[in-house]
């Protein structure tokens, strides 16, 4: 079985990957409409989801995003495809501007733009055979006019992740869950997207799967130039499909550099917390190393706090940690990190 621990850097699809990226982030912003509060219901509440978050992925290349429960990680993604409503910032893909793309022009950019949902048993239709699931975008684009004339791209995308193409006449109770998130993975692939937001595509899965499918996504990224936002929980599958991680916490990135230098030199106190969490397979290393535990609850997204939002939790916060919001600021090359004690 293709093991995770191997984290030697996947190759990035282009040596000048980072000159021009494929999709650039500037200040974006999501708020939620929260109802109202006050005793007249005065004040109108919104959830503060995603704040100014910035960031570039280039060609070929893997962002991963982390972070816990609630920080904003699948908003984010979904704002960069542009099916969340902004409340600001700027999406720039493949060099245009698409924050304000509408009717056609967004029908258009979607096809170069798809996601991987985290749960393959709920994504599924469980009434369609794998050729309709699969061809459904092709389909809706037009791309082909009856399902029928879809059997021989279906089948070589199921070739591509890995199924046999008989597989297409079957439903998808019939298949494990690692094989309905190769299905998944076959859909997001029919309309030759550039851009992949994979939103946590193997936590649902057994452990002992997700190497198979983390490595044939990296693997089709290779074959096809693909680039994705690897949005994850398990530290040590993000690690390994991913060339730079952003750490988000409550709606900010607080972090942001290259793989190793993130797992190996994290800066913010927070990703510091994060990164003690994680197993490390070496039993000796792992009885004698420190976890960092987070105190206090995450914070409320209707009134986030001022200042550094993590001061509330921050084993290290100082008074003005409260008051002054900390830049994201190079500590190292290619290495950002939002914190004034660090
Ligand atoms: N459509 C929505 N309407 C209102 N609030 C939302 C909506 N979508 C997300 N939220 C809220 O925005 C915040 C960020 O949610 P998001 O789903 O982006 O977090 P996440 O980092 O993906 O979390 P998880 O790891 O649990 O998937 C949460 O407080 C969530 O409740
Ligand atoms: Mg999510």
């Amino acid at each position: 079985m293709p093991s995770l621990t191997n984290v030697s850097s996947p190759p990035r699809g282009s040596s000048d990957s980072l000159a021009e990226p494929l999709v650039r982030v500037e200040e974006l912003t999501v708020r939620f409409p929260a109802g109202r509060a006050g005793f007249w219901g005065q004040e109108k509440l919104y959830l503060h989801a995603v704040e100014g978050v910035s960031f570039e992925i280039g060609r070929g290349e893997t962002l991963g995003l982390v972070g816990e429960s609630g920080c904003g990680k699948t908003t984010t993604g979904r704002a960069i495809l542009r099916r969340v409503p902004l409340d600001g910032g700027r999406i720039t893909f493949d060099g245009e501007d698409i924050t304000h793309v509408e009717g056609e022009s967004l029908r258009r950019l979607r096809r170069g733009m798809q996601l991987v949902f985290q749960d393959p048993y709920a994504s599924l239709n469980p009434r369609l055979r794998v050729l309709e699931i699969v061809a459904e975008p092709l389909l809706v684009h037009g791309v082909v006019g009856r399902v029928r004339h879809a059997e021989d791209r279906v089948a070589e995308l199921l070739e591509l992740v890995g199924l046999p193409p008989e597989h297409m006449f079957r439903y998808p109770h019939a298949f494990s869950g690692g094989q309905r998130q190769r299905i998944n993975i076959a859909r997001a692939l029919s309309l030759e997207p550039d851009f992949i937001v994979a939103d946590e595509p193997v936590s649902a899965l057994d452990v002992s799967i997700r190497a198979q499918v983390v490595n044939l996504m990296q693997d089709i990224q290779e074959r096809l130039g693909l680039t994705y936002l690897f949005i994850g929980h398990d530290l040590s599958v993000v690690r390994h499909i991913s060339h730079r991680i952003a750490v988000m916490y409550a709606g900010k990135i607080v972090e942001i550099g290259d793989r190793d230098e993130i797992y190996e030199d994290p800066k913010h106190p927070y990703t510091k917390a994060l990164l003690s969490a994680v197993p490390i397979p070496d039993p000796k290393l792992e009885a004698t190393r420190k976890r960092i535990t987070i105190a206090g609850a995450f914070p409320d997204l209707l009134r986030p706090p001022s200042g550094c939002r993590f001061h509330t939790r921050c084993p290290i916060a100082i008074e003005r940690c409260a008051h002054e919001e900390p830049p994201l600021e190079e500590k190292a090359r290619a290495h950002h990190a939002a914190c004034w004690l660090t």
